[in-house]
């Protein structure tokens, strides 16, 4: 998609709950939070206490949105969130790409980036595989969803060196045996 657009996020709280409570977040904790519960993170500032969110929109459609956490540390991670017309067609990959070269041409020189996620969202997973992030973690029984259940989760990080250098640094997990 050649007209995608990356917008900050500014006050459009209606468009936002529409759009949470518009899709299904099967991989998320809670798959279905109400709509009092999405305003109430509005108004606690989950979207901009030291986060930056973007909306992904092309032609003023909105079709995702990217949340930035941890934004002042020189570590930051995030969640992407694509509505589910828009899913399937590979357009997380370019919205991780742009986050990625955003995240890294700051001026305060982040690290590294780091992404969770659930261990069975595949998507993502390969998403982030795609992009050039570096599966650096499995964490058994580290995700808690709302129904009680809980679920394996997976680390990805991409290092500054290797996004200046295009290359995957493998890491050094089994090095050693304990
Ligand atoms: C996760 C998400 C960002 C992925 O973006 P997407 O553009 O929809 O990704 P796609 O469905 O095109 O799949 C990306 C890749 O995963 C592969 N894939 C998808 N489902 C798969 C499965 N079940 N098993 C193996 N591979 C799978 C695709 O073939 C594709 O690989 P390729 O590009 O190398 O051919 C998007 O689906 C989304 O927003 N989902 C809901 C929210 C969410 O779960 N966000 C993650 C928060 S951590």
């Amino acid at each position: 998609m050649n007209d995608l657009q990356f917008r900050l996020f500014e006050n459009e709280s209606e468009e936002l709950i529409t759009f949470m409570l518009n899709n299904r977040w099967e991989f998320h904790s809670d798959p279905n939070p109400t709509r009092e519960e999405i305003k109430r993170g509005i108004q606690n500032g989950w979207y901009k206490n030291d986060r930056q969110t973007f909306w992904v929109e092309s032609s003023g459609q909105k079709m995702g949105l990217i949340i930035i956490h941890d934004f002042s540390d020189t570590i930051p991670l995030f969640d992407l969130r694509l509505s589910e017309n828009y899913r399937g067609r590979g357009l997380g990959k370019a919205c991780v790409k742009w986050l990625t070269n955003y995240l890294f041409q700051l001026s305060d020189k982040k690290i590294r980036i780091e992404a969770y996620t659930r261990a069975d969202n595949y998507p993502m997973r390969k998403t982030l595989w795609n992009c050039g992030y570096v599966k650096e973690g499995y964490m058994r029984n580290a995700w808690e969803n709302k129904d009680g259940t809980i679920s394996d989760s997976v680390c990805y990080a991409i290092i500054r060196k290797d996004w200046e250098n295009n290359v995957s640094t493998p890491i050094r997990l089994n090095e050693v045996i304990f």
